[in-house]
């Protein structure tokens, strides 16, 4: 789907394939031309290196069949010259007209001209899923980063997307909890009731439990109460559910992140045991040792356990009867989940226990590595943790030291209000600016970089674009540069104007391989072409004509830049 947003790419192949059927008809072999960007812009935009292959098939010297390939037809509009170079490279020079239109079509559409891929299609996508009575910590900020970015992506594509956070709030720690809750707790703790709280209680319980086998006995009856609906029981647990609920909604708050379903995992409760009889029914799940199993040798993977023998359900049965609930009430094309790499066996394993069911939605996992401190990794399990909100706030913290020393007459609310776009920004972007499948290594000087690949960089790029717009306004007040052409006559300006083209197909390509980092390169390496332009060629002091054309050129760069953060979910203020 690429093909149909690199529009100088995909027209370029149509014109050199009709060419080479042109001059060589069905002969030269070639099924559609390639062409892509010229690796040294001295011999044009882009290039088409097909000559070779086809020579070898024509039995012709490769210079030869390039040679009569730029002969066979006349010069689209798009292109200002073509040229063979070395031993048969077709080097394409686009016509800095043709590309001025394009540019100033995708400045006019929407999302400056992403395509509207997803009319009529829904993506359910599954992020962020933390689990009731623990803190948000630092190993969910990726779930949370990335499934938002993907969200963000996917709804400007115009797909119809089902953000569900489906939270960990259903499973055999709630009787360890409510038992603890009840021992632990003073009434005035159990009054102001906080997720640090839960998660002492949770962890007295079960070290308890590991030295009384009665405690444990206890713990399991109180679970029971709560499965079987026992007033009490549930009000405890929804309790617990609120109380994390705030604590999660207030992070989201701070990150700019919305769902638009909460359904914990306890939502399909009440379809699990009909999800297992299913499986029966489909001769799908047999005995073993008295628990109900999915066997996956064929697949190469261990049994998929959907009851266990105490009849108690796994994780797996829940998000086999999650597929089942969503594809009934969502139809969706695709269902995604993001979560970190420890668990792609079980999502291997219940998609192929969804596949035998003869679910034809495309289940994706989108996983992603662990990321590290140079002192260790965050890790959910083990003690290292490190909470998310204080991450954030350190992030605040710092950011606003860096504000307050460049100190430009900023009120101070004014100046928590960028460190917070700045802070969150830096954190969301060292994050983002890495393939999710690669291990990050954070520090806080490479996230609040004001050189480099950071958010902070980019953010600075967009608002110098903005400020110099601004100085543009006051140069001429009144004075509207779009009334004029648009010139591209130097090659730093076509670099930048066909650099800004390029927007929609990152974006597309970020979205399909759910790699975020792909449209955080695009922008970095857009903020880089931009600033060499800035260096080479004055905007404010040129002649009027050229002015007019290089400021429509850099307020495309500020539309662009905002545009693709916004993507990524980070803020792009006009000042900083
Ligand atoms: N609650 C899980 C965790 O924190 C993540 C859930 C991911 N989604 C899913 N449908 N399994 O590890």
């Amino acid at each position: 789907m690429c093909d149909t947003v690199n529009r100088c790419e995909a027209q370029l192949a149509e014109w050199v394939g009709a060419a080479f059927r042109a001059a060589f008809g069905e002969a030269a072999g070639l099924e559609a031309a390639r062409v892509q960007a010229a690796t040294d812009p001295r011999f044009g935009d882009f290039q088409c290196n097909d000559a070779m292959a086809a020579a070898k098939r024509l039995r012709q010297p490769p210079r030869a069949v390039a040679e009569a390939v730029v002969r066979a037809l006349p010069l689209p509009p798009m292109l200002e010259k073509v040229e063979v170079a070395g031993p048969g490279f077709i080097n394409l020079t686009v016509s800095p007209a043709w590309l001025a239109g394009q540019v100033a079509g995708l400045a006019g559409a929407p999302h400056f001209g992403l395509p509207d891929l997803g009319r009529g299609r829904t993506v359910v996508l599954d992020y962020s899923s933390p689990n009731v009575a623990k803190p948000m910590h630092i190993g969910h900020i990726r779930s949370t980063v990335i499934g938002n970015a993907i969200d963000r992506m996917y709804r400007a594509l115009g797909f119809r997307v089902i953000a569900d956070n489906h939270l960990g709030d259903w499973g055999t720690q709630f009787g360890l909890l409510i038992q603890g809750y009840r021992a632990f707790l003073s009434d005035a703790e159990r009054e102001a009731l906080t997720v640090e709280a839960l998660e002492r209680v949770y962890v007295q319980s079960y070290n308890r439990s590991k030295e009384e086998p009665g405690w444990l006995d206890a713990c399991k009856a109180e679970l029971v109460k709560l499965q079987q609906g026992d007033p009490e029981n549930r009000a405890i647990w929804e309790r617990f559910i609120a109380i994390s609920r705030g604590e999660f909604e207030r992070v989201y708050t701070r990150l700019g992140v919305g769902f638009d379903l909460w359904r914990g995992e306890s939502f399909y409760n009440d379809i699990l045991a009909e999800t297992v009889a299913l499986l029966e029914e489909r001769g799908l799940a047999v005995e073993s040792e008295g628990a109900r199993v999915v066997r996956l040798e064929d697949e190469g993977m261990p049994v998929c356990i959907v009851r266990k023998s105490d009849g108690g359900y796994n994780y797996a049965t829940t998000d086999i009867a999650t597929v089942r609930s969503r594809v009934a009430e969502f139809a969706p094309e695709r269902v995604v989940y993001v979560t970190d790499e420890r668990q792609q066996l079980h999502f291997r394993q219940f998609f192929a226990v969804c596949a035998k069911l003869g679910y034809t939605t495309h289940l994706e996992h989108v996983w992603f590595g662990l990321m590290r401190l140079p002192e260790g990794t965050f890790s959910t399990r083990q003690g290292n943790v490190i909470k998310l909100e204080a991450l954030l706030d350190e992030a605040e913290r710092r950011a606003l030291e860096i504000i307050q020393a460049s100190n430009d007459g900023m009120s101070e609310d004014e100046q928590r209000e960028l460190a917070a776009a700045v802070g969150i920004g830096a954190i969301k972007y060292a994050d983002l600016s890495h393939d999710p499948q690669t291990l990050i290594v954070f520090t806080w000087e490479k996230a609040l970089a004001l050189e480099g690949n950071s958010g902070p960089y980019l953010q600075y790029a967009h608002a110098r674009v903005c400020s110099l717009l601004d100085k543009y306004t006051a140069l001429v007040p009144g004075r509207d540069p779009q009334a004029s052409p648009l010139l591209l006559a130097e090659p730093v300006e076509k670099a930048l104007a066909l650099q800004l083209m390029q927007f929609p197909a990152a974006v597309v390509r970020a979205a399909e391989a759910y790699k975020p980092n792909v449209l955080a390169d695009y922008l970095f390496g857009l903020s880089q072409t931009y600033s060499s332009f800035y260096q080479r060629s004055p905007v404010l002091k040129a002649e009027p004509e050229v002015r007019d054309s290089r400021i429509r050129l850099c307020a495309m760069v500020a539309q662009v830049l905002a545009e693709g953060l916004g993507l990524l979910g980070i803020r792009a203020p006009r000042r900083i």
